[in-house]
């Protein structure tokens, strides 16, 4: 088996220091907020795997579908020579591209990003067995913050699946989208998926699915708070809301108290305090029609040359090639 490299942007001090200092800012905010990433540690990435394997969920397989009738014509439109994952978890619908670029005769390279270190590492060494000798380079990082240390060299292909993009709210969308813009050339490639606007019903069931899986991912936030923390957070206490929000054609994840507490943080010095019934906001999922990915990408300096969707509409992948700005 070929070597993996791993390069860590994110030490376990450096997550002690984020998880803090957003802990501090979102616990005292009202409404009280976590950002989403604090999800993803070994067992969040693993609880997250099977909600791709749940039957409400429904982004996964739609995206598959995608990619395994697209992944030839992407191969051939770019031509890339590295493939560069973000968010890349367990790469598991990336093999359909990967098959594609190799059978194209141009893949050379993979960039794999995530914050999670253990679905990073397994993915990484999975990834470099099935395509050696092809370098395999995983990093540990955070999308918002690392995109400017990535290796890899032109024609490069950026892939960010899941709708994971959906997980960030517009003014974030819009840094994101040029940081990876400013770190690309002219005529490289973006391949951006994202779930569209559909019915409520169908959307709010993707997020609070009836085995009680998402929320467990949901809670998971706080076992996070009080491992890393020594927080106290009475896990139990809280429920899993999943509620779709029109105005920002959102679903939101809350999790709620279901009795009066108070928590404590003592790593940060906080004594927190819900009333019965609170929410605390863990996660938005952003959902898109095509004119509004469209018109972010062009803003970011994108310009889509292929959209596709699957063969129910429910979720969109998006070919867009770097121009000038
Ligand atoms: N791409 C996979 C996983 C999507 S879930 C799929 O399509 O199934 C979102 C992934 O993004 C998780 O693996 C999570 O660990 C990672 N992630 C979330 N926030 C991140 C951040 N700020 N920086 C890097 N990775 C992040
Ligand atoms: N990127 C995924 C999405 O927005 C992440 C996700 C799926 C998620 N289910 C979740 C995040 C439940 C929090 C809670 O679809």
């Amino acid at each position: 088996m070929s070597d993996v490299d791993v390069t860590v942007h994110l030490t376990p001090d450096d997550i002690v220091r984020g998880l803090r200092s957003d802990v501090r800012t979102g616990l005292t905010a009202t409404p009280k907020a976590l950002p989403p990433k604090w999800f993803y540690d070994a067992r969040g990435s693993e609880l997250f795997e099977q909600i791709t394997r749940l039957p409400e969920y429904y982004p996964t397989r739609a995206e598959r579908e995608i990619l395994a009738a697209r992944s030839p014509e992407i191969a051939a439109a770019t031509g890339a020579t590295t493939l560069v994952e973000l968010g890349s978890g367990s790469s598991e619908k990336t093999h359909l591209l990967l098959e594609a670029l190799h059978r194209h005769g141009s893949l050379r390279e993979i960039v794999t990003l995530d914050v999670s270190e253990s679905a990073l590492r397994d993915a990484a060494s999975t990834l470099a067995a099935t395509y050696d000798p092809v370098s395999v380079h995983g990093v540990v990082g955070d999308f918002t913050q690392h995109l400017a240390l990535l290796p890899g060299t032109p024609a490069r292909l950026v892939a960010f699946l899941g709708g994971t993009i959906g997980n960030l709210v517009p003014a974030e969308r819009e840094k994101f989208l040029s940081g990876v813009r400013d770190v690309l050339e002219d005529g490289e490639w973006l391949l951006l998926g994202t779930d569209l606007v559909k019915s409520p019903d169908v959307l709010v069931r993707a997020y609070d699915d009836a085995a009680g899986v998402t929320a467990e991912f949901n809670r998971n936030v706080l076992h996070v708070l009080n491992r890393e923390l020594a927080a106290d957070f009475d896990v139990a206490s809280f429920e899993h809301v999943a509620v779709w929000n029109e105005a920002e054609q959102w679903i939101e994840m809350r999790l709620r108290a279901t009795r009066a507490m108070e928590v404590h943080v003592p790593v940060v010095g906080l004594t927190v305090r819900f009333v019965e019934g609170e929410q605390l906001r863990t996660e938005v999922s952003s959902k898109f029609r095509k004119d509004r990915v469209e018109t972010e990408l062009a803003d970011a300096g994108f310009e889509i040359q292929h959209w596709w969707t699957d063969s129910q509409s429910r979720f969109g992948v998006s070919l867009s090639k770097a121009v000038a700005r």
